[in-house]
């Protein structure tokens, strides 16, 4: 699929989630890319010199003297914080280069970028906003009003100790790492005004089929009489099915990945090929369970529904298909029980 066609499909899945702004759809892919956060690549020493002279990033980047990618990174690396604190070594109490936060960081981005995209600014939170703001969010208001600083704590990524938050908390939110997005949100949204678009009620009270709830992830209305296995459905998507769900739900930290990481938020890449000797054995336990073990057709990968089953219960007409739908984590198998589908253990 072309790229235009995936960042418009991914606005879309943003918009009807109303779990958030659109935004481009890469962006969203980085931060709950497989492979977590891109790798903090080494500063050539043109972008050490940009670093230290910040203001001029702009202007070299209209004239064209530099692209985009060559605007350094000072954010969770010591050669850093020169972009955004005067002294070479910073000493409390710390100044900034700029007196207002926002100026440092439309050194480097652009404000209509982010705003069209992401949030905007500059705006003072109305009543009920500031009585459900936490202490941390009100105090870090620039004269009242929102700020990039508001959600996007710096001094999480200025300190050495804390370089390792960024596998868990890439954007540095404040009171983050969240486990889903909108949770910042609430920070100062009413929830109740956020009710989340849920794709997995497929059937309405009456016992009707809600049809269009199909082509959320489907692009061709599936024929559950006929299909037999993944093979017979098409998706919106032709590989990395797991952004079919990544937009409402994380994937890094993922919630059910906890278990086995040496840190919390960890955990292993279960979005893998499986070597020969665990797809055998998840073929048998298939069988034996009575449950389906879907891979990604294009790749061969466990993805999300690997494990899960998207659909609401009643919606497949294979029995072996409809296990773990409705059920707890919409795990296809019980908690206890799901890591000897592929673990001998
Ligand atoms: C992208 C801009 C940016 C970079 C890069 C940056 N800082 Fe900061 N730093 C800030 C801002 C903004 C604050 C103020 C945070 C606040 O008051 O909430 C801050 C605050 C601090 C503080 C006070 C923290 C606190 O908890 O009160 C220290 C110390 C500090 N920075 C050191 C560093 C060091 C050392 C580096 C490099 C490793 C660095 N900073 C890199 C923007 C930056
Ligand atoms: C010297 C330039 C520079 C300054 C100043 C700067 N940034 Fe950045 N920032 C970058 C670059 C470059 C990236 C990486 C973009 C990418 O990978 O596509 C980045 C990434 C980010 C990210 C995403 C984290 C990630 O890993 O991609 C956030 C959030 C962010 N910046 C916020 C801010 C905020 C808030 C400020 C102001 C306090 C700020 N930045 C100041 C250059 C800067
Ligand atoms: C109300 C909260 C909020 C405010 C205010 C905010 N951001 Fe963000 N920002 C976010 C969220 C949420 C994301 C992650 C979006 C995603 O999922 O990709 C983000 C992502 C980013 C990124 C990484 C994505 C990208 O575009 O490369 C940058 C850079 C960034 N913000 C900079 C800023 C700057 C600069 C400001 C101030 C002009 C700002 N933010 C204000 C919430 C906020
Ligand atoms: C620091 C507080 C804060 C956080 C966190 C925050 N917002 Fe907002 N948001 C505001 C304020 C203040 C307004 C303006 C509300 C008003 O004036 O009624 C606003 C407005 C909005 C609007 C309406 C925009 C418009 O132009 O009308 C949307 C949509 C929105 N926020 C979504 C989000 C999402 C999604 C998140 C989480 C990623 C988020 N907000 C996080 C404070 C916040
Ligand atoms: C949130 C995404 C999502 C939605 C919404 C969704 N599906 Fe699916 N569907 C999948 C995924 C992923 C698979 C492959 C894994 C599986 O079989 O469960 C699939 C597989 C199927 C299969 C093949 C199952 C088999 O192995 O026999 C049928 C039939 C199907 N879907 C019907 C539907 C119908 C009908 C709807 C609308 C009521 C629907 N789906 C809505 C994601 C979704
Ligand atoms: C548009 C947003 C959206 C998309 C896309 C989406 N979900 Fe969900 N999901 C929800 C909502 C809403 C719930 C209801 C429970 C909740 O609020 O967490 C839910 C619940 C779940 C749960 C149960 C969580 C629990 O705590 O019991 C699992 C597991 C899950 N989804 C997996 C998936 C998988 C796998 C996909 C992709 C095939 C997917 N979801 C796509 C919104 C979404
Ligand atoms: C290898 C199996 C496996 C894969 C692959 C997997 N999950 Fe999970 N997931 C689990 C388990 C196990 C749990 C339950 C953990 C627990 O006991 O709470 C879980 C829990 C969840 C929950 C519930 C979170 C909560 O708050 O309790 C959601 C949502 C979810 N997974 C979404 C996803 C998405 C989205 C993907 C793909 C990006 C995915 N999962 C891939 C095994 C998996
Ligand atoms: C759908 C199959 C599947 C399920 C279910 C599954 N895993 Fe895995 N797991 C894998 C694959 C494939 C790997 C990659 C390792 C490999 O290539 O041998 C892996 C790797 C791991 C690793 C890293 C070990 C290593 O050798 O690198 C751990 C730890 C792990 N899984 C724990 C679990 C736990 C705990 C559960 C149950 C909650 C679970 N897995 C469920 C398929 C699965």
């Amino acid at each position: 699929m072309s790229r235009s066609w995936l960042q418009i499909l991914i606005a879309f899945l943003l918009l009807v989630s109303c779990t958030s702004v659109p935004k481009p759809g890469d962006q969203h892919a980085r931060e709950i890319s497989r492979d977590g956060p891109k790798k903090l690549l080494p500063l050539t020493s043109r972008q050490l010199e940009l670093l230290e002279n910040p203001e001029r990033i702009i202007g070299l980047l209209d004239e064209g003297a530099i692209t985009e990618e060559e605007i350094p990174n000072p954010h969770w690396r010591n050669q850093g914080c020169i972009a955004c604190h005067p002294q070479r070594k910073v000493v409390k109490p710390v100044t900034l280069r700029e007196a207002d936060p926002n100026h440092l960081c439309l050194n480097c981005h652009e404000q209509e970028l982010v705003e069209a995209f992401i949030h905007p600014t500059g705006m003072a939170p109305p009543d009920d906003f500031l009585q459900r703001m936490p202490d941390q969010f009100r105090s870090s208001l620039q004269d009242g009003n929102v700020a990039c600083t508001t959600c996007h704590d710096l001094s999480i990524q200025c300190d050495e100790e804390r370089f390792a938050e960024r596998k868990i908390n890439p954007f540095f939110f404040r009171g983050g790492p969240y486990l889903t997005r909108t949770r910042l949100c609430y920070n100062c949204h009413d929830p109740k005004m956020y009710e989340r678009y849920n794709p997995h009620d497929q059937i309405t009270d009456e016992g009707e089929l809600r049809s269009k709830q199909c082509f959320y992830c489907h692009n061709t209305y599936p024929d559950r009489s006929q299909a037999r296995s993944i093979d017979d459905v098409n998706f919106n998507l032709a590989e990395d099915l797991e952004k079919l769900c990544t937009g409402c739900h994380p994937w890094r930290p993922h919630p059910g990945g906890v278990w086995a990481g040496p840190k919390a938020g960890e955990g292993p890449d279960h979005l893998v090929l499986p070597p020969e000797k665990i797809k055998r054995r998840m073929e048998r336990v298939a069988r034996q369970q009575g449950i389906i073990l879907p891979l990604e057709p294009k790749t061969g990968r466990i993805f999300c529904a690997t494990c899960h089953n998207p659909h609401e219960r009643g919606i497949q007409y294979r029995p072996e298909a409809d296990k773990g739908a409705d059920g707890f984590k919409r795990l296809r198998r019980g908690a206890l029980e799901i890591c000897q589908n592929c673990h001998n253990m």
